[in-house]
């Protein structure tokens, strides 16, 4: 199974395993990564031989956050946000249904850390760093993470996150409830993949409905709606666009 040649996508003994693979520019999501990450959530929502999904990525890094020239042409777009391919695999995310495990080398950064609060099982290197800089890329945050981090981590270090553009390592990730193990970076998918096919054992239902229990899918999509209106003002707004012209400059592109 291949939806995209940036994200790979294989079903192996009940575990969908789900790979960002554009290490080059350090798996920073594309629209069309989005589409290709929406289409294999909905697979392995509806296969009923998939009893867990792995997110994993090749390279060094797990994600940069969403690519910053497709932020350009979103602004430029006349597309409501929430029609956009990010907004589509937000909603798709808040309400995947199955359990979602992650394996997180290297860098998260934006999204890269803001679709860890979605999963339920998450493991990181030792030498990870998490970060969500929004303010300093003059955006807000997304993903409902300004419900869900807060909530999960306080709101003086979430905002920390958000407006500091402080970072976190595998272990203070661990510290605050954001990841279950730091581990050597060479161990981290292994020991994902292992609690993966260990969700692969126990009773379907019983799981699923547990998942269920423990996620509030109708307040985290009015929270990516109103994240989307603000998301998408700052998205048009001088001071971003002179932040993403900065980033592309930067990088003679
Ligand atoms: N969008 C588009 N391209 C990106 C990217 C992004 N978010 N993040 C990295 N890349 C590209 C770089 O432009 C570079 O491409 P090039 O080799 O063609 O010049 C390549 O990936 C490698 O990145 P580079 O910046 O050289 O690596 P680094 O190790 O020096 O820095 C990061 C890594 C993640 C710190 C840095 O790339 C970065 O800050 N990226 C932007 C993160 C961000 O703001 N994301 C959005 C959050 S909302």
């Amino acid at each position: 199974m291949n939806t995209s040649s940036q994200v790979r996508v294989e079903n192996t003994s009940g575990v969908l395993t789900i790979t960002l693979a554009r290490p080059n520019k350090k798996n920073a999501l594309t629209a069309q990564m989005y589409q290709a990450l929406v289409e294999a959530l909905e697979m392995a929502s509806a296969e009923p031989s998939v009893q867990a999904v792995l997110l994993d990525a090749d390279g060094e890094d797990f994600c940069a956050g969403n690519d910053i020239g497709d932020f350009v042409s979103l602004a430029r777009s006349a597309q409501a946000i929430e029609d956009s391919d990010v907004f589509r695999f937000l909603r798709a995310l808040a309400m995947f249904d199955k359990p979602l495990v992650a394996a997180v080398r290297g860098r998260a950064v934006g999204i890269g850390t803001t679709m860890l609060l979605h999963c339920d099982l998450v493991y990181v290197a030792e030498d990870a760093r998490l970060s969500t800089p929004f303010v300093d890329l003059a955006v807000v945050p997304e993903a409902a993470s300004s419900l869900l981090l807060p909530a999960r981590i306080g709101h003086v270090r979430a905002f920390a996150l958000f407006a500091l553009g402080e970072t976190l390592d595998g272990a203070a990730a661990v510290q605050c409830g954001l990841a279950n193990a730091a581990l050597p970076a060479q161990q981290v998918t292994a020991r994902a993949r292992a609690s993966a096919l260990t969700l692969d054992g126990k009773p379907a239902q019983a799981l699923q409905a547990t998942k269920k229990l423990m996620r509030e899918p109708q307040r985290m999509l009015t929270t990516i709606a109103a994240e989307g209106k603000v998301f998408a003002e700052r998205l048009r707004s001088a001071e971003a666009q002179a932040r993403f012209q900065a980033f592309m400059t930067r990088r003679g592109q």
